[in-house]
């Protein structure tokens, strides 16, 4: 009933932004100049997301992590023609947790993301209320999206693609934080939560706080970990999320603590291999006193949700990443996306385990849309405690396993899902799949 419905509006269109000073750069924004509001959902809620497209070509608005219906994904099926309107009719189903929504047509994801389209969707639930962690927005609870662009002598954004790019993914020399250049945010000095969004094209950037403060990572991509856990160190491949903790109540007044993101090759190697240093993203100034509603201690446990079971029965399914050499395209199971094909399907409301095997020398962020996700296996082992949670997004590293628990949709649909890589260029260039829940 529309009585019942929340209705949000999302204006995708051409704008500009100073990134340096004395240069106004051309970058597309969602009601605004770069990037998009974040907008906050509830769980169990009516909503209808209306989208118009000014951008004078086709795009498209996918809600990354949100258990949508296939027609409302927003993926590559739902193209919004160049001034056309859309609209995407849903109810919230995802626990809390931070998401995200950008372009998805084919063949142009990687550019206009990179232009400037991306915005946040926080969902809140009851759950989470009852955890306590720190939720006033901007005060103890704010939203970091990291993106990395690259710039013209003249000072605009320069997505023109190298050889190097097409197989490594775009890869930028500045890295932005909020669409800013090294910002510095004011904390009060208190228990405060983070929402870290990896939004490069495909950049893994590894996080950590200097003062050695660590992260105290209280969710991964889609809700919250059985139990807060201390890191020195976080990494986030493309399109991955993380919350974490930090504790600036014992910093001096005025301290400044810097937040670090090295993109160096290793464990989560993708990109540039000669992006092997660590930036100053942002600092974060404790100049603030400790707030009225401020939590005195992080909880010792937190409500997630239940993890995706596969049975002993469950139906095995294998995903094999390949290609990428001579400069060619990168491949799952030896074919490029077909928007005509659909790989396969998996009836609505079942569980199956998804094995993803990279046989190829870089690592690939590998996303699933529309399904609840679990990790059982990463390289044969059970995963650590950070990995586990509900995923809609995970690295598989190079050369390595990655075994994942699948659960479709309540309600069948013909419209596809998509399965790829979230490097945007492999993506753009055809490593992608689809499925149906028929
Ligand atoms: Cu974040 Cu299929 O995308
Ligand atoms: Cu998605
Ligand atoms: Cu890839």
């Amino acid at each position: 009933d529309a009585a019942g419905t929340r209705n949000f509006s999302l204006v995708a269109q051409a704008g500009t932004t100073t990134f340096r000073s004395g240069v106004a750069a051309a970058t597309l924004g969602y009601n605004g100049q770069l990037l998009g509001p974040a907008l906050r959902l509830r769980k169990g809620e009516n909503v209808a997301m209306h989208v118009q497209n000014n951008l004078g070509e086709d795009t498209t608005v996918h809600w990354h992590g949100l258990l949508v219906p296939a027609e409302a994904d927003g993926g590559p099926h739902q193209v919004i023609a160049a001034g056309a309107r859309w609209t995407a009719s849903f109810t919230v189903a995802n626990a809390a947790s931070t998401c995200w929504f950008h372009p998805h047509a084919h063949g142009s994801t990687g550019r206009q993301v990179v232009m400037g389209l991306a915005g946040l969707l926080i969902v809140d639930d009851a759950q989470m209320a009852r955890s306590t962690l720190p939720d006033t927005w901007g005060v103890d609870d704010l939203a970091l999206v990291l993106q990395d662009k690259r710039f013209t002598a003249a000072g605009q954004i320069d997505y023109t693609l190298s050889a190097s790019d097409r197989t490594n993914g775009y890869t930028g020399d500045v890295l932005l934080v909020n669409g800013a250049l090294a910002p510095v945010w004011r904390a009060p000095s208190q228990w405060v939560r983070f929402r870290l969004l990896n939004g490069c094209n495909a950049r893994a950037l590894v996080l950590r706080l200097g003062n050695s403060l660590p992260l105290l990572q209280v969710a991964n991509e889609a809700g919250l970990l059985a139990v807060p856990v201390a890191r020195p160190s976080l990494a986030l491949g493309p399109g991955e999320r993380a919350e974490v903790l930090v504790d600036f109540s014992a910093m001096p007044a005025g301290q400044e603590v810097p937040l670090y993101a090295s993109t160096a090759q290793g464990g989560m190697g993708m990109g540039n291999a000669a992006g092997a240093t660590e930036v100053e993203a942002m600092r974060i100034r404790v100049s603030l006193p400790k707030q009225s509603n401020s939590i005195s201690s992080p909880p010792n446990t937190l409500p997630a949700a239940a993890a995706v079971v596969a049975g002993p029965g469950a139906i095995n399914r294998t995903f094999r990443l390949d290609g990428g050499m001579m400069g060619g395209a990168f491949t799952i199971n030896g074919r490029s996306f077909d928007i005509g094909r659909i790989d396969f399907s998996v009836p609505a409301n079942s569980v199956e385990v998804w094995t993803f095997t990279n046989a190829t020398n870089m690592a690939h962020p590998m996303h699933v849309h529309g399904v609840k996700m679990s990790m059982l296996t990463r390289a044969a082992l059970a995963p650590p405690i950070y990995e586990q949670g509900l995923r809609d997004t995970f690295v598989v590293e190079a050369m390595q396993t990655v075994r994942v628990a699948v659960q479709t949709a309540e309600v069948a649909s013909a419209t596809p899902l998509m399965f790829h890589c979230h490097i945007l260029e492999h993506e753009d260039a055809g490593m992608m799949g689809q499925f149906t829940t028929l």
